[in-house]
């Protein structure tokens, strides 16, 4: 698929066929989040694979609008490493959330062209969530749970609507 295509047609899916997702293809969506941009090119992230069905229902449990996570073939949790973002602590910013959110886009996309469907769902930075997930899945300390990303071979195809808006474009000057 080529890739302005891909940017324009792809569309969070929340239904998917009863179809396993090779491990194959889970590694090359996961490479695609690794070559996401990061601030300092620190790439604080780390990836973790849930096939589980036991695993795919408590999704519910721990962020409720990610129920769908039930019938899916995978989920990927994007995760942040806090000892590796380039972050100011005396001044409370990090880019921690900002470039886990560039490397979760990055297997939004991949997921579409390798013909999968995937929806984003957000866990940080909902205090509720990030605690449930870190908790449930046993996460070290350092490491802080950012996005579920469910993932299935779609069981729709809707299209994605006409979204380019120029009023939102501002030339020059506002
Ligand atoms: C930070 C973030 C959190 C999201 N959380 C959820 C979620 O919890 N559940 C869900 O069904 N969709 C979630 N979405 C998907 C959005 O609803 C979706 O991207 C939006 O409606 C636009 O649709 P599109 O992805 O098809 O373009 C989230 C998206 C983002 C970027």
């Amino acid at each position: 698929m080529e890739l302005m295509e891909g940017l324009l047609s792809r569309r969070s899916v929340r239904k998917y066929q009863d179809k396993a997702i090779s491990k194959d293809v889970l590694e090359q969506i996961i490479k695609a989040g690794q070559y996401a941009p990061s601030a300092h090119n620190t790439q604080p992230w780390e990836f973790l694979v849930v096939e589980d069905k036991e695993a795919l229902k408590h999704f519910r449990v721990m962020q409720r609008s990610a129920l769908f996570a039930e019938n899916a073939a995978a989920v990927i949790i994007v995760c942040g490493r806090e000892d590796l973002s380039y972050s100011r602590e005396k001044e409370h910013w990090s880019y921690i959330d900002i470039d886990c959110s560039a490397a979760t886009e990055n297997i939004l996309l991949a997921a579409h062209a390798l013909g999968l469907g995937a929806c984003w769902c957000g866990i940080s930075p909902m205090t509720g969530p990030i605690s449930a997930v870190k908790e449930y899945f046993k996460l070290p300390d350092n490491v802080k749970p950012f996005s579920i990303v469910v993932l299935g071979y779609p069981a729709d195809d809707s299209k994605q609507p006409e979204r380019y808006n120029p009023e939102r474009i501002h030339w020059e000057k506002w």
